[in-house]
């Protein structure tokens, strides 16, 4: 049987850590987060990151604007953000309702408050780094960044080691790629066009599944001992479920992730990394 990663835990490790931090500080790290209508499981994760930001003793401030606001209308709330001193951090959370154009909000976050980096120059930034500085100093992407701390945390090795990347998303499975390739991982990337996915996912050993598709990675797609990280958050009828068939594969990974209470808890504890950050900047 696999040994768990227990995200929940080093998260809530990671946010004990952050709390003593802030309470030494003679400011209070802010972070804005805009939501923009009525989405479900904006709504759950928007509320947590609030919470989490509360628990830690952050400054934080939610904006939520009608599903039809126009664009020019949301790119003046982000450049008020952008001014604002009480705020380091600025989230948009994604996805944003069809009309509005994505790239174009992101492009108008001031990159030094682009706490998800997913600014062109972050990203940028993190695209040229021949080598990974300690995570404590490292902006990147929220839930890579806490699949990394994932790692680290069960000191598993990655110098050499052949890892496979299911997803190609700018938010996960491009960031995860780059980021264990800094760590001298041999990386390949997997997606929906890729011929024999199955064959490259068994050869791995360290397993990103990042493709949204509830259980879709099966015994067969795993070798013996591989280090398997979920990073699906699917709704079935069955709850919360990721996109590794977790009863199968527990029996053959070597770690494994669990959905929920893995990598989920993990990427509100890099927010608030990143906001400090980005405070401390
Ligand atoms: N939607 C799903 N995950 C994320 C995230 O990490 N950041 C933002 N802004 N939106 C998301």
């Amino acid at each position: 049987m696999a040994q768990l990663i227990d995200g929940r835990a080093l998260s809530k490790k990671i946010q004990e850590k952050i709390t003593k931090e802030v309470a030494s500080l003679k400011f209070r790290p802010g972070l804005a987060v805009v939501l923009v209508g009525e989405d479900p499981a904006s709504q759950i994760y928007v509320k947590s990151k609030e919470r989490a930001c509360r628990a830690v003793g952050f400054y934080s401030e939610k904006i939520v604007l009608e599903k039809n606001i126009a664009q020019d209308k949301l790119l003046t709330v982000i450049k008020k953000l952008n001014k604002n001193p009480k705020i380091h951090g600025i989230l948009v959370q994604l996805p944003l309702p069809k009309h509005l154009d994505e790239k174009i909000v992101i492009d108008n976050i001031d990159p030094k408050k682009d706490v998800d980096v997913f600014h062109p120059y972050n990203v940028g930034e993190l695209c040229l780094k021949k080598t990974l500085p300690k995570l404590d100093d490292l902006l990147a992407p929220c839930t890579p960044k806490g699949v990394m701390r994932m790692l680290e945390e069960y000191k598993i090795d990655l110098e050499g080691k052949k890892a496979v990347v299911l997803g190609r998303s700018n938010l996960i499975g491009k960031p995860i790629a780059l980021m264990l390739l800094a760590k001298n991982a041999t990386v390949e990337i997997c997606h929906s066009r890729t011929k024999n996915l199955a064959k490259t996912s068994a050869q791995a050993d360290i397993l990103i599944a990042a493709i949204g598709k509830a259980n879709f990675v099966k015994k067969t797609m795993v070798k013996k001992g591989a280090v398997v990280i979920d990073v699906g958050i699917n709704r079935s009828k069955q709850g919360l479920v990721g996109d590794v068939d977790f009863k199968e594969v527990e029996k053959i990974a070597g770690y494994i992730t669990p959905v929920p209470g893995g990598v989920g808890p993990m990427t509100i504890a890099c927010l608030l990394e990143n906001t400090l950050l980005l405070a401390k900047k």
